[in-house]
């Protein structure tokens, strides 16, 4: 099948390489020429693990294309995935902005019979809208699909080649048909496809991930706890999570959720739910919850070193929001290397992936380490901030060697508390005994 992808940031990059892969022949559209000119030369503009060799593998096959040339796209597909930036406005309810534009394009320049599929997380009601502006525009028939995505940032390949479950949110019986026809490689190996109105599919985006980081912050709540009245938060973690109505994923305590979902998407559902006239009580307090998270670790800092860190020196091991990107949007790093430095602490960092990115928002405001021992240098404490895996097993006498002062604040639970236990390291965690 000829298909169209309408916006080559994360998710239209990897949905495209994804049904390429799958034996489509895609055509990738973006506005920015330089990026398309980057693509055609087999840059991949993100960092994603085994991303760039599937994506270079499909270019060489002649199955992915990139322009900026909607028009020529258009005319090649009939299915068109608008995979398009719906950024938070001031007030968190998402700008539809690029997608109507988009939809408005279509309209105008469509020659025969589209289905319009929308992978961006869009607020309930979009497909409508969707629909509405593209009618103004043409008497040509076309159907609007709500088809959300799952990725997780890290395992984004890994979860669009082998998802859980495939949603399709359609009136149509013929684009339920053509959908069907794309997913029929995942059909056929047992993942689910299931089809359902437009809106629900919509709200299933939004509650999946809404739901997901309440999960946390429950665990994070519960962590905090653990620490008032003794208990672990480890162990409480495998009790609940053995009870398979729970599960044991996303039961990880630690300073709080970032990046470019889940606080986007609890802001985008509270803001939606309030123009229904209805509060989302749970949600407006995971979102309190989780802000006081981020940075929970700093007064533990602050309070250890009597009150003062004026010229304390703070190393950070982790700038991304989790392991396994360079993406540090809500990155709880930035949230703690701020209050850090408002108190007046230096910074050294090491993150050999995100540092890029942080450099282009804070520049020489902290330092940068180009290993994660040299970042420990005659530091006063450790703060962990990412969970990378090169943190898990360090060498804890090298490390004490290298430190002024041995204490690690470690905000994802990165040891066990008896491998620290004999180290000589003051170590404080979420949810778990501190070891002094
Ligand atoms: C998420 C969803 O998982 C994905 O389905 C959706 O499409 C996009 O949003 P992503 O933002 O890439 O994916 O990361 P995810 O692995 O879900 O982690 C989100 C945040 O929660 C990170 O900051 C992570 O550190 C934190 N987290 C996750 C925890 O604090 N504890 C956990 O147990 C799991």
């Amino acid at each position: 099948m000829n298909i169209t992808i309408v916006g080559t940031g994360y998710v239209g990059l990897v949905t495209g390489t994804t049904l390429a892969e799958l034996g489509n022949n895609v055509y990738c559209v973006d506005i920015d020429e330089k990026k398309v000119e980057g693509m055609r030369n087999g840059i991949v503009p993100i960092y994603e693990p085994n991303l760039e060799e599937m994506f270079l593998r499909n270019i060489q096959a002649q199955r992915l294309f990139f322009t900026t040339d909607l028009k020529e796209a258009l005319d090649k597909s009939e299915v068109i995935f608008l995979a398009l930036p719906t950024p938070p406005g001031e007030d968190g309810s998402a700008d539809l902005s690029y997608v109507l534009q988009v939809s408005n394009d279509i309209g105008e320049m469509m020659t025969s019979y589209k289905v319009i599929v929308n992978k961006s997380t869009v607020p309930v009601g979009t497909a409508e809208r969707v629909r509405e502006t593209i009618s103004a525009k043409t008497k040509i028939p076309f159907d609007v699909v709500s088809n959300p995505e799952f990725l997780r940032e890290g395992f984004a390949l890994e979860d669009s080649m082998n998802p859980a479950r495939v949603i399709v949110g359609s009136s149509s019986e013929k684009a339920k048909e053509i959908m069907a026809q794309i997913y029929q490689p995942f059909t056929n190996t047992g993942i689910p496809i299931i089809f359902m109105d437009e809106k629900s599919s919509e709200l299933t985006k939004y509650a999946a991930n809404s739901f997901l980081a309440v999960k946390i912050t429950f665990m994070n709540e519960i962590a905090n706890y653990c620490e008032k009245v003794g208990a672990d938060v480890d162990k409480v973690r495998l009790g609940m999570g053995s009870d398979d109505r729970i599960g044991h994923r996303f039961l990880f305590p630690g300073i709080g959720y970032g990046g470019s979902c889940f606080p986007k998407d609890v802001k985008a559902l509270i803001k939606s739910g309030k123009q229904e006239d209805f509060d989302f009580q749970i949600l407006e307090a995971t979102e309190k919850v989780n802000q006081n998270q981020k940075t929970i670790l700093v007064s533990e800092i602050e309070n250890y070193f009597g009150g003062d860190l004026k010229g304390k020196k703070i190393a950070l091991w982790g700038l991304a929001f989790k392991a396994n990107t360079d993406d540090i949007r809500e990155a709880s790093s930035l949230d703690n290397i701020k209050m850090l430095l408002e108190k007046g602490a230096e910074i050294t960092a090491y993150d050999s992936i995100a540092e890029g990115n942080v450099k282009k928002i804070l520049g020489d405001q902290i330092s940068y380490a180009k290993d994660m021992y040299s970042a420990l240098e005659n530091a006063d404490a450790l703060l962990i901030a990412t969970e990378w895996s090169e943190f898990k097993n360090p060498n804890f006498e090298l490390m004490a060697k290298k430190m002024r002062n041995r204490a690690i604040f470690d905000g994802r639970n990165m040891f066990a508390i008896e491998k620290v236990e004999n180290s000589g390291f003051y170590y404080k965690s979420i949810g778990r005994k501190t070891v002094k």
